[in-house]
């Protein structure tokens, strides 16, 4: 196979009877020379801001109290005991898969230093591993890397046959497991698996004592539980709240290193923190607005982070997540979305009603050649955008005698949602058939 085949960048100077290491060299280094500063004008160490990175123990902001309570839960395993089993919950962003992968670190160590235990680790994102043979299957294998004669192939055996060698790898190199299951509610059969990891030792499964810590961002998990599984935790919850300001401010802090020095201007991370305290204390929420940031800095070719990098970044942040939020949705829902959009920019108002909405609606739904649905169904699916937190209804009254009914309002900014909607072709004549001119005469004569 030549290197073309391969697939390899070939030398430019090739055949030229050149030298054609020295001739390749000198374009790759003139193009280099050009393409890449020497350093990173912005960035001294990027990877403290990239999402997975795990800070150190003492550059955790402000979860002191859950870290102990953490600890407190697992103390039995450094002694080569039972640990407590524990439901860890909270909104996103607020540290519970750091906090847990650090604690757990911890733990390993302290019994492996002072007791002689072996203390198996893992770590799962039930989000990946769905179903109840995968989890299984990627427990055993992450615990067995430290080398068994049992292998564990990744797909092939029965549920069962995965369980009977987890609990040989178990018995086979460890003391005592702690299996952290993030995002436990993405996995189907949870129940299941909670249940099985929690009696195997007293079901004779196994010698080997075994911790979990099952962790979700849906409040509602834990309320429903099958009680029976809800004992396997007997009661260990720990709650996570969200960040402040002041926090949020001191996550970002710690990690300022990882922009070269003088390149933060002051009032850079205020605001990062600002704009994520708004959405609900997300820490993720506040690094990712402070990355993003230096990003626009670089890619603008800036010396400095400031306030307008910051402030672009929000809005980003807020495109992208309104475009996972009603990218995949059908184009009814989005001609619904976009007809309260143009509403609130046309005019002064930013509630209006369903008939409001409905007559931009069947404008649209004429323009761009689309089936038009009743408003009954028009109301149905504005109560599921409601429901998705695109947008938020509130009920108003009409005053004496007049009944009540739904004010709708975006949840974003009008100009972003309409933006984000119109990248949707099939709304592309929209514009190009209609002047505005007929558009905005729609909504000033709404109903
Ligand atoms: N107290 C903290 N100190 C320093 N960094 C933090 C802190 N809390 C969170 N972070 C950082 O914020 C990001 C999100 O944290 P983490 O992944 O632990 O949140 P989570 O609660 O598990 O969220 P989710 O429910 O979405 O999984 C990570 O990059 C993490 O390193
Ligand atoms: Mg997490």
């Amino acid at each position: 196979m030549t290197s073309e085949e391969k697939g390899e960048l070939t030398d430019p100077g090739e055949g030229t009877g050149d030298d054609p290491g020295t001739t390749e060299a000198a374009t790759l280094d003139a193009a280099a020379a050009e393409l890449f500063p020497d350093e990173h004008p912005i960035f001294a160490r990027k990877e403290l801001l990239q999402i997975g990175h795990i800070p150190e123990g003492d550059r955790i902001v402000g979860r002191d109290e859950e870290i102990q309570s953490l600890a407190n839960q697992l103390i039995d395993a450094t002694q080569g005991n039972s640990p407590e089993n524990v439901i860890i919950y909270g909104k996103t962003g607020t540290g519970k898969s750091l906090v847990s992968k650090y604690v757990t670190r911890v733990t390993k160590w302290k019994a492996e230093r002072d007791s002689d235990v072996s203390v198996g680790t893992v770590y799962i994102d039930c989000a990946e591993d769905t179903t109840e043979a995968q989890t299984i299957a990627t427990i055993a294998s992450s615990l067995n890397n430290a080398g068994t004669e049992i292998s564990i192939p990744p797909t092939g055996l029965s549920t069962g046959q995965y369980y009977k060698r987890l609990w040989s790898v178990m018995d086979a190199l460890h003391d005592v497991v702690i299996v952290i299951l993030d995002e436990v509610d993405m996995l189907d059969d949870d129940d299941k698996v909670v249940m099985k990891l929690t009696r195997a030792e007293e079901a004779g499964k196994v010698d080997c004592d075994i911790g979990l810590i099952a962790i979700s961002n849906k409040i509602q998990y834990v309320e429903g539980l099958d009680e029976r599984v809800k004992s396997s935790f007997q009661e260990t919850e720990l709650f996570f709240p969200p960040y402040d300001a002041n926090q949020l401010r001191e996550i970002m802090r710690n990690r300022a290193d990882a922009f070269r020095e003088d390149v933060l201007t002051d009032d850079v991370i205020p605001l990062c923190a600002a704009f994520a305290a708004q959405e609900h204390g997300d820490a993720r929420r506040a690094l990712d607005i402070l990355r993003n940031a230096g990003k626009l800095a670089y890619e603008r070719g800036e010396e400095q982070v400031t306030e307008v990098h910051v402030r672009d970044a929000q809005d980003l942040a807020e495109k992208e997540r309104f475009r996972e939020l009603i990218g995949e949705a059908p184009t009814q829902s989005k001609a619904v979305v976009l007809s309260l959009a143009l509403l609130t920019i046309s005019t002064e108002e930013d509630t209006f009603t369903t008939g409001d909405i409905f007559a931009v609606y069947k404008f649209i739904c004429t323009q761009v050649d689309m089936d038009t649905l009743s408003e009954r169904r028009v109301r149905d699916l504005i109560s599921e955008q409601n429901f998705l937190e695109i947008l938020y209804s509130e009920p108003r009254s009409r005053g004496r005698g007049g009944g009540r009914y739904n004010a709708h309002r975006l949840i974003d900014d009008a100009g972003l949602v309409k933006e984000t909607i119109l990248e949707d072709s099939r709304f592309d004549q929209l514009f190009s058939d209609v002047s505005e001119d007929e558009l905005g005469r729609v909504i000033q004569s709404r109903v």
